[in-house]
């Protein structure tokens, strides 16, 4: 059987399916690897252990992928001596067997994080737990991964804390060691994944986006001032296709002056919030695919991109619908699928904004 997006072309002809058949679109991956990008998407255990038909599609138009949730604290640490490999392990070898690359995220996070760890952690044994972790994780697929998501949202100004990080437990209890900490003992253990620190809410010229680029620059010029070795910022691109302050010009510069200290970047989180958009679908997806084509060609014009991810391959599964539900409850419209794995023109936003992108 056909997956459904190529059966609305048949039109009942036999002759026509063979012709479908004989050549699909490329996927999103193979498109983006003729741009000298990779493309691919958040990968979450539901996905993996009870949905084949998006397995399917996944291989169709990925190159890498992402555990959603199997790489953090609270999936593989179900003590403070013990690691857990099961479930990542499980996503590794799908994503081995069926020729994909994967992305680790992440080591370091306010959320995602076991109680027992919120409940023992102090400013005398943080060190410790943190390299533990990290050797202890890092080790265990060490040569396998092509990234690490080393540290994740550490940044809030309107914390007041010193850079402009956020107040967090791990904060708390290290201040900025944190960070030297963790990308050191990461470099340490596997050299050869690349050190990203990863982000969101920088998307837009709103005021505490503002601030926040501001503040991920500054974070920046400080770590490697000192030598340690981030490597990469990640922008998570949780887009909302409600938003209007898209400036195609200030998110270009943002990526520039990154890349003008010597960082690669990757897009980690793309998907598309549409919680404030109409309930009418054909004009829900317009604006959503506009939205994502506007941000993707201001930053992918940039040559330190190496790829995009999206938290998600299909709206059947996304995080959105918890966190940012429609206040109608429909199902959100915000991945390159559609719930019934139809290509949506997202999708064709994306794949367009990879075409247009430079070679790199
Ligand atoms: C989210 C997952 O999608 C959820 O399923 C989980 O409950 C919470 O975390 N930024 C990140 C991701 O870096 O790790 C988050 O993932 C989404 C926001």
């Amino acid at each position: 059987m056909p997956p459904l997006s190529r059966r609305k072309f048949i039109a009942g002809s036999s002759l026509a399916l063979i012709a479908a058949d004989a050549a699909p679109q490329p996927g999103l991956h193979a498109r983006a690897r003729a741009r000298g990008l990779f493309y691919g998407s958040a990968v979450n255990d539901d996905t993996l252990t009870n949905d084949p038909a998006v397995l399917g599609r996944i291989k169709a138009e990925c190159g890498v992928l992402v555990g959603e949730a199997q790489f953090k604290w609270g999936d593989l640490r179900p003590d403070a001596k013990t690691f857990d490999f099961t479930r990542a392990d499980a996503l590794l070898a799908f994503a081995t067997k069926s020729g994909l690359r994967m992305r680790g995220h992440t080591l370091l996070w306010h959320e995602g994080n076991p109680a027992w760890l919120e409940k023992t952690l102090t400013p005398a044994n943080a060190e410790k737990l943190l390299v533990d972790h990290i050797r202890g994780v890092v080790g265990h697929w060490k040569g396998k991964l092509m990234h690490w998501d080393v540290v994740n949202e550490v940044i809030d100004s309107d914390d007041k804390q010193p850079l402009n990080l956020r107040k967090t437990l791990w904060q708390q209890a290290l201040g900025a060691r944190m960070l030297d900490i963790a990308y050191h003992t990461t470099a340490e253990t596997d050299p050869s994944a690349l050190r990203v620190i990863n982000d969101y809410g920088t998307d837009y010229t709103l005021a505490w986006q503002d601030r926040k680029r501001g503040a991920m620059l500054d974070l920046l010029a400080d770590l490697l001032h000192r030598k340690v070795p981030v490597q990469a910022v990640g922008l998570q691109a949780h887009l909302d296709g409600g938003e209007v302050t898209l400036d195609q010009k200030v998110l270009a510069k943002f990526v520039a002056d990154i890349a003008s200290m010597g960082l690669k970047v990757i897009v980690t989180e793309l998907d598309v919030r549409d919680q404030r958009l109409p309930a009418d679908i054909p004009s829900r997806d317009e604006t959503v695919a506009a939205h994502a084509r506007a941000w993707l060609d201001a930053v992918l014009s940039n040559r330190a991109v190496l790829g995009v991810l999206s938290w998600g391959i299909s709206d059947r599964n996304t995080w959105l619908n918890g966190q940012f539900a429609r206040a109608d409850k429909l199902p959100q419209r915000a991945l390159p699928l559609d719930a019934a794995l139809n290509r949506t023109k997202l999708w064709s936003a994306i794949a367009a904004s990879i075409d247009a992108a430079p070679v790199r």
